[in-house]
């Protein structure tokens, strides 16, 4: 069964949010762990659909994966069966496709399904492949499947047309496993490739430059990696909705767990609409907002600049605000999916290709919406939290992949929010962010 959230809005959040570990992180590392055949432990794994879709991928493949309740998750490559990870599995998400450079890295072959058309635009995998073929690989492309093989990988000097968040990842998994270095310049920034370098440096790796726009990988001998412990970094993307849920009902929160230098690019924007915000402890940040917030213009960029997953419930908040903001989407060529429904709710935005300009209204009316993708989802939620009577949100699958305990989380700073089962007919749309 089915089911949506039911939300009367317009209370006040106040209290403390404790954040989960980074699903974007996450997935990765658990590519990362086909590169040894010793067990791997993570630690504060979070309970999501994503996750389970990456278990089902790294069992396909052969590995032992096995999720504890208190947030372990073991993962041992060591018989692996196949090669192959199918359409089935990546087309739900397209996180799964890093399978690609640890499969070709540590064995010398991958078949990996395109992840496909996905919602929020064209989102190619050109740069993956680039970055493979100038590390030695052949790489066709049959049937909608990416298939690469090498002999041996050898180190090179790659340079991504766009800093690239997943083809960074990918060339990072199979540059460990090439002879020599590679440098991998004008490379995603993002901090889910710090947590991703420094898992395969505990695992024995030698990459350097993580979290500037270029890395150094130092490969290393087959079979030397190892097994390791290691905690997931905070969710960053998280986080920031939290804040952004209290900033619009002129609430105070406090967001745990988190790394606020992650979160710049939003605090500052935050600040300058009006919200006061602090940082009692290295890890927390709190936020008080007792006005109305003041219109601002974002444009979304690669890390450190305003993320493009903050896009859509950053555009909630803008809806409430005074004045007239702009927002430029340069990620993604298809990222206004929540526009339509928000009009639905009384917000007054105009799209002219990749820019929507935004009248704030006096305050957002419920209404049934439906959550397109994650993000648009999370803007939804937000919305409703801030909207004046009950809002109804469908299409949660969409949500259960990025939000751990979404809805006790909320509760938990004072929202009226219930999750109850959902009989009317809806058909399931399919989502790879
Ligand atoms: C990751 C994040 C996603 C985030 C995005 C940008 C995960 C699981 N997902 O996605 O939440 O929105 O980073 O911060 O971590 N591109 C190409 N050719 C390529 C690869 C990418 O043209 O070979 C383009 C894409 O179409 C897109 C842009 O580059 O327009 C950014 O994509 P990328 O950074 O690769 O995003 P993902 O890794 O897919």
């Amino acid at each position: 069964m089915t089911e949506k959230l039911i939300i009367h809005g317009g209370k006040a959040l106040r209290g403390e949010v404790e954040i989960s570990s980074a699903k974007n992180s996450v997935l990765k590392l658990m590519a990362a762990a086909l590169l040894t055949g010793d067990s791997v432990e993570l630690r504060n794994v979070p309970h999501l659909s994503d996750v389970a879709v990456m278990t089902q991928v790294l069992k396909y493949l052969g590995c032992d994966v096995d999720q504890q309740d208190d947030d372990r998750l073991y993962i041992q490559a060591r018989n692996i069966t196949s090669h192959e990870a199918p359409y089935d599995l990546v087309r739900k998400m397209r996180a799964s496709f890093d399978v690609l450079g640890s499969l070709l890295g540590r064995f010398g072959e991958a078949r990996v399904a395109l992840p496909g058309g996905c919602s929020i635009g064209k989102r190619s995998v050109d740069l993956h492949v680039k970055g493979l073929i100038a590390l030695g690989a052949e790489v066709e492309i049959n049937h909608g499947y990416v298939e690469a093989k090498a002999t041996k990988l050898v180190g090179t000097e790659i340079l991504l047309d766009t800093p690239s968040v997943g083809a960074t990842e990918n060339i990072m998994l199979a540059a460990t496993m090439a002879e020599g270095s590679t440098i991998l310049s004008n490379a995603a920034q993002e901090p889910e490739i710090m947590d991703l370098a420094n898992f395969l440096n505990a695992m024995g790796a030698d990459i350097s430059g993580a979290g500037t726009n270029e890395l150094v990988i130092n490969g290393v001998k087959p079979g030397s990696l190892h097994g390791t412990t290691y905690s997931v970094m905070p969710d960053r993307i998280e986080a920031a909705t939290y804040l952004m849920a209290a900033a619009g009902t002129r609430g105070e929160i406090t967001v745990n767990n988190v790394l606020p230098v992650h979160l710049s690019s939003l605090t500052h924007k935050l600040m300058e609409m009006g919200a006061d915000i602090e940082m009692p402890t290295p890890n927390s940040l709190h936020l008080r907002c007792d006005g109305r917030l003041q219109a601002q213009n974002i444009v979304t960029q690669p890390y450190p600049g305003f993320p493009t997953d903050l896009q859509a419930p950053f555009m909630t908040l803008l809806t409430i605000s005074e004045g007239v903001s702009i927002v430029k989407e340069t990620i993604y060529e298809n990222r206004f999916k929540q526009v339509g429904e928000l009009k639905r709710m009384g917000a007054d935005i105009s799209v002219e290709r990749d820019v929507a300009v935004i009248t704030g209204v006096e305050h957002l009316s419920g209404a049934e919406v439906n959550a397109h993708d994650l993000r648009a989802g999370a803007a939804m939620v937000i919305a409703g939290i801030q909207a004046k009577d009950t809002t109804v949100v469908y299409d949660l699958h969409h949500l259960d992949r990025g939000y751990e305990n979404l809805v006790e989380k909320l509760q938990g700073i004072g929202a009226d929010i219930h999750r109850v089962p959902d009989d009317t007919e809806r058909p399931v749309v399919e989502e790879a962010v």
